[in-house]
């Protein structure tokens, strides 16, 4: 079952570091071969290769025999949790606890009272060079205390969360002050005093389930976006790709804007596109021809209809949990879905059998945002917005569907043809 996988997939990637990690094996477990974009390039036909940006966003692509356009799934890596500061331990009533900060914007409420831990990297010199080393602690580690309600009687009638007072998790009782950098350090194999720099973020240990009457129903930490990380992977895996240079790309930073180096607004794509052109030996004006024959598809999921709150979606399309993956419109094209890419789409989702839904925001209520306009900024070609159908979207324990994880598998392997 897909989504038995996707939850293992997720389990392994705790943040969009290890998210990385974790679709590079895959990749190259299947053949794929690695490139690194400080190294010259030399391209076969008929191979696949995968590029790295700062750890956290990755390219794949595989070479066909010939091809006439270029074939583009894009997700993101990123979710949102909270990121450690430097110096993070604060020593409060005989407590230590941990100085973080939002990274995205998160439900707040849900990080309460549940087991968290931390993972990330830590940088290092070893040799005259600055080294990588993930870090991932396996343990339950930390939690955010809720206020008791004796003490809060208001607490039930809706609440101003403080980022810099009242989510700060629990780490130690006082005895324990100064030792949080050392099991960093421990976890990641390295001594406390040679770490240079660290991204460290929370991460929610509520293991990923599969659960409802029919097994309907898929819960786990980040789902918003690795389930389109890990589909479209799936697909292009599985995909012939013979007819057309097909992509397979997750950036960073999409819940805080793109605009990075990792991020969608960048070149990172059109950078890795030029050179593949310019190494199989095609001048501008073929890629230009290259680029208007060609499709992408920007992954991120949408919204379904909420049971408990249905005056919240679009009057008319609103779609639900379990019954296909789902195509995004907006006018003013915070989603780039239009006449031709949504056809295109319909077509394709037609060929495979598999039912696709239709969402819209309500025309009162701006909605969120994603990653395939500010792609389309740096590499302009056809693109359609899709996503799968999920409830408490940015909670750190999100819910979507089995058959929907299914259909995404399918329809990218089709769509990698
Ligand atoms: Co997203």
């Amino acid at each position: 079952m897909e989504a038995k996988e996707l939850i293992e997939f997720i389990e392994k990637s705790p943040t969009a570091f290890q998210a990385i990690s974790t679709i590079s094996e895959m990749l190259k477990k299947d053949g794929a071969q690695v490139l690194k974009e400080e190294d010259a390039w030399k391209l076969e036909k008929g191979k696949t290769y995968y590029v790295t940006k700062g750890s956290s966003a990755i390219i794949a692509f595989h070479i066909p025999e010939q091809f006439e356009g270029y074939r583009i799934m894009a997700s993101h890596s990123d979710s949102p949790s909270f990121k450690i500061k430097e110096n993070p331990e604060m020593e409060e009533a005989g407590y230590i606890k941990l100085n973080v900060e939002k990274y995205g914007g998160m439900l707040m409420a849900p990080w309460f009272d549940r087991p968290l831990s931390v993972a990330g990297r830590v940088i290092v010199k070893e040799n005259g060079e600055f080294v990588e080393k993930p870090v991932h602690i396996k343990e339950n580690m930390l939690i955010i205390p809720s206020l008791a309600i004796h003490m809060n009687r208001e607490a039930n009638n809706g609440y101003a969360y403080n980022p810099q007072k009242d989510t700060l998790p629990l780490y130690a009782l006082a005895e324990g002050k100064g030792t949080f950098m050392d099991v960093v350090a421990e976890h990641a194999g390295v001594k406390k005093e040679d770490i240079l720099g660290n991204d460290l973020f929370l991460y929610d240990r509520t293991p990923g389930s599969i659960w409802g009457q029919k097994s309907e129903f898929v819960s786990a930490p980040r789902l918003d976006n690795l389930a389109c990380a890990y589909g479209t992977l799936k697909g292009f895996l599985k995909g012939k790709k013979e007819k057309y240079l097909d992509i397979y790309v997750v950036f960073d930073h999409e819940e805080v804007g793109s605009g990075t180096k990792e991020g969608a607004s960048a070149t990172f794509l059109k950078d890795t596109i030029d050179r593949i052109e310019l190494l199989l030996g095609f001048n501008k004006e073929d890629q230009i021809r290259h680029l208007a024959k060609s499709f992408m598809v920007s992954a991120d999921n949408a919204h379904a209809v909420h049971p408990n709150y249905t005056e919240k979606a679009d009057p008319v399309n609103r779609p639900k949990v379990g019954s296909g993956v789902v195509l995004k419109f907006n006018a003013n094209q915070k989603y780039c879905t239009d006449a031709m890419s949504a056809a295109m789409f319909r077509d394709l989702c037609n060929q495979v059998g598999a039912d696709v839904q239709d969402f819209t925001n309500r025309s009162d209520v701006p909605g969120g945002s994603t990653l395939g306009n500010l792609a389309n900024m740096q590499v302009s070609m056809h693109t359609v917005d899709i996503g799968l159908p999920q409830l408490a979207m940015h909670s750190p324990y999100e819910t979507a569907g089995t058959k929907d994880v299914e259909d995404l598998c399918k329809i990218s392997e089709a769509f990698y043809c």
